[in-house]
């Protein structure tokens, strides 16, 4: 369990600007806990919070009962390497192989090359990637390189993974297979899973519970489907209304400046749509890359173990 306590964050500069204000939160274990909130809100600030990538100008991060803020050394570095994390622009490194970017925290802890590289080779199996173990990340689709990243971001057995803006720079179709990938890692691995995003469909498809915040406060917090049927706050009301266009929405689906497409949709609306129809048998067998354009190369490979 993660328990955010009266967490708050200023960064000084030319002027004082305060990113999280007296933030309380409790992340169970198993949860895929979503953060919510236009751009600005402060999600990355929390989120690289939790692994003291950002220290807290006030605030305890507690994690299973312990608190963490103050940790350094290697405390710190054992801290890290049990929290996975993920990003929008992925972060690979470009020299290396896709093998080697998956075996590049194993390294940091000194296992062995056999194991280093056979444990990278079970997941880019469980990735669906085994064969561009030797590639590298120019030569792989967005949502390929997120699938190394992914894999990168398990390889020291994390029970925890932050997602920051995971699906952001990938289309709707790739969006809808990377969180089928991280639903199947939580519910079968039992990795929590931190989920930032601008995208309503991503957190109301995946999240089992959210938390909406604004101008570094939180202002809303609840079971998913709580929240969006009865939003008490007025951020997250208008959050939901319909001129909200997703920031993880590349309108490759053809919205409009507005925000909605030909048929009045929302972009929100286009995507659960999407998500809706992929998670339809009779469409794709649930594997929307199957059906996908070469752009995602092979379907994923067996589900997680
Ligand atoms: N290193 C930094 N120095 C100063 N201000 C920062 C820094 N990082 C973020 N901020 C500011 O803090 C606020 C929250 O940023 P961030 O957490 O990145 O928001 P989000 O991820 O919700 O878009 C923004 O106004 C941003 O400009
Ligand atoms: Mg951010």
């Amino acid at each position: 369990m993660i328990q955010i306590e009266h967490l708050s964050k200023t960064y000084d500069g030319a002027s004082k600007h305060h990113a999280l204000i007296d933030v309380d939160l409790t992340i169970e274990d198993g949860d895929i806990f979503g953060i919510i909130g236009e751009s600005g809100a402060g999600k990355s600030t929390l989120v690289r919070c939790i692994n003291l990538l950002e220290r807290p100008t006030s605030g305890r991060i507690v994690i299973d009962g312990e608190d963490v803020t103050g940790y350094s050394g290697k405390q710190l570095l054992e801290l890290r390497s049990s929290i996975g994390m993920i990003f929008q622009n992925f972060s690979l490194f470009q020299q290396r192989t896709v093998l080697k970017n998956v075996t590049f925290p194993l390294e940091l802890v000194h296992e062995k090359r056999e194991h280093r590289e056979k444990r990278a080779y079970e997941l880019l199996e469980l990735v669906g990637l085994t064969e561009k173990a030797k590639s590298y990340p120019s030569q792989l689709s967005g949502g390929q390189q997120q699938r190394v990243a992914i894999a990168r971001a398990l390889a020291n057995n994390p029970r925890v993974m932050l997602c920051d803006e995971a699906t952001s720079a990938l289309d709707t179709r790739t969006t809808i297979s990377i969180l089928k990938l991280l639903k199947d890692i939580n519910e079968e691995l039992g990795v929590t899973m931190v989920v930032i995003t601008h995208s309503l469909a991503v957190a109301e498809k995946i999240c089992n519970k959210i938390a909406v915040i604004d101008k570094g406060r939180i202002v809303e917090t609840g079971e998913t489907a709580a929240v969006f049927s009865n939003p008490q706050s007025a951020v997250t009301r208008e959050l939901l209304g319909s001129d909200y266009l997703p920031g993880d929405f590349d309108g490759s689906a053809g919205t409009s400046a507005s925000g909605t497409d030909a048929r009045g949709r929302s972009a929100s609306t286009i995507l659960a749509d999407a998500i809706d129809a992929a998670s339809n048998p009779f469409v794709n067998a649930g594997r929307p890359e199957v059906h996908a354009s070469t752009s995602e190369g092979k379907p994923a490979g067996r589900r997680v173990k």
